[in-house]
């Protein structure tokens, strides 16, 4: 299957451009999603991190059916089975490791984001198009 996950970030996450996002303790295995807010290529959205297979992931919180937000449930994106990340408007399901479309209407994969993990506390990376938003 070809690669579709859009990388925000072409390079490999180095501290310049890391955001502490939360503690690991957050990030439950399959459970909720850790929310944050981004602006990626100039507009103010939301990105979402979780944890599968004792490993961290994020994303952009955008179908890539039609660009809405793919929660059912505030910060709830894995199918009941917990092996899927799965948009609650039309049904696309999403590979959580890679972001990649396993079905559904979707129209490629989910827009990564870059996590790293250390010392007990999980950050974000920022890139080209994505940045934090200013206050
Ligand atoms: S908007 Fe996500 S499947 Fe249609």
């Amino acid at each position: 299957m070809p690669d579709t996950t859009r990388h925000v970030t072409m390079n490999p996450p180095d501290d310049n451009n890391a955001i502490a996002l939360c503690n690991s303790a957050d990030l439950v295995e399959r459970g909720e999603a850790v929310p944050f807010d981004v602006v990626y290529c100039g507009r103010t959205s939301r990105g979402f991190a979780i944890r599968f297979d004792n490993r961290v992931y994020a994303y952009l919180n955008q179908c890539s059916h039609v660009p809405m937000e793919m929660d059912y449930q505030p910060n709830r994106f894995f199918d009941s089975s917990g092996s899927w990340l799965m948009c609650a408007t039309h049904g696309a399901m999403y590979r959580a490791e890679t972001g990649h479309c396993i079905g559904g209407p979707c129209r490629g994969g989910l827009i990564k984001i870059a996590l790293t993990e250390r010392d007990g506390v999980v950050h974000w990376h920022t890139g080209p198009n994505l940045q934090p938003l200013e206050f």
